[in-house]
């Protein structure tokens, strides 16, 4: 049995047979074709934090396969008044066929998968939020960017810029990443994909200049200056985060056929500008879709693995 936890626990071929999975699924659906690859399967969703598109898209996904999604908000079930993760592991997982979390720190998410006896998948911690590169990469490879990619990522150094780091070491492509000084990508998940770089090829390159990450990059993106459980440090943070909103003048150092991701919530006017939401280079509505599909193709591939 395999669970979703981090992009660290996969091959190269892995991710690409998932993708695959996921185009596949995405071309029936468009087709209206639902095939039951899940069926009356339950994927308990358990939420510590909020959530739009994870929620929406693991529960339609579960729902087109045949199954049925669970949403547990941890202010509603006994975890948000204390029952340990174990206990709330051992006896979810005796009833349900799957299980997806979005919590606060990864031992939370790795002492649940200790005790799941089926799939867990990673629905975003502070460290990582791998079902979203899932649909980012889906994206880059339906704007056939996958090519000499070269993806800069402008912002802070949290859970998505973990994710990508975790991805281009794994897939082996260019990755440079701008944060300010203090809001560093934590150096054990670089020093990581530093040695896996060794073996894939992938380049990665760590600034504080957000011009020179850009400079040439196919694939421009960007995450929330103040991520969910830091809305204290909002005031701070904007100010030190200028200088790198992604705006019209930093996209034109990118090259022309550049696309701009963001997994969203944005928040225009900080960390990207609304014309760059706005610009035809701008793929965010794709892209949130296919967390749609990647996660269906998630779900279905761990289905497959339960007997190995
Ligand atoms: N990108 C993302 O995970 O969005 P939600 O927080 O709305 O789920
Ligand atoms: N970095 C953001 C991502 C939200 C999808 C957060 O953790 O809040």
């Amino acid at each position: 049995m395999r669970h979703f936890l981090t992009l660290k626990d996969y091959t190269k071929e892995e991710i690409l047979e998932i993708l695959q999975l996921a185009k596949k699924i995405k071309n029936e659906t468009k087709n209206k074709i639902y095939k039951d690859y899940l069926p009356k399967q339950t994927l308990a969703m358990i939420f510590e934090k909020s959530s739009t598109r994870t929620r929406v898209s693991f529960e339609t996904g579960i729902y087109q396969l045949g199954g049925i999604g669970l949403f547990l908000s941890s202010n509603d079930i006994q975890l948000g008044r204390g029952e340990p993760m174990r206990d709330t592991s051992a006896v979810i997982s005796r009833m349900v066929d799957m299980a997806m979390i979005r919590t606060t720190n990864q031992s939370k998410i790795e002492e649940f998968a200790k005790y799941s006896k089926v799939p867990v998948i990673n629905g975003l911690t502070n460290e990582y939020h791998p079902v979203q590169l899932m649909a980012d990469y889906m994206t880059i490879q339906e704007e056939n960017l996958e090519e000499n990619l070269v993806v800069a990522y402008i912002g802070d150094g949290n859970n998505l810029a973990h994710s990508w780091l975790n991805l281009a070491s794994k897939l082996g492509f260019e990755l440079r990443i701008a944060t300010p000084a203090d809001y560093q990508v934590r150096q054990e998940i670089l020093k990581n994909a530093l040695e896996e770089a060794k073996k894939s090829g992938a380049k990665i390159t760590i600034t504080q200049d957000p011009k020179e990450a850009v400079k040439g990059a196919t694939v421009v993106t960007t995450d929330t200056w103040v991520s969910m459980g830091q809305e204290d440090e909002k005031e701070q943070r904007i100010k030190d985060f200028n200088g790198f909103i992604v705006d019209e003048d930093m996209m034109k150092l990118a090259k022309d056929e550049a696309i701009f991701l963001h997994c969203l919530p944005a928040y225009r006017g900080y960390e990207v500008s609304e014309e760059v939401m706005d610009s035809s280079q701008s793929k965010i509505y794709e892209e949130a879709e296919n967390r749609l599909h990647a996660q269906k193709g998630i779900m279905v591939w761990l289905d497959s693995q339960r007997e190995k």
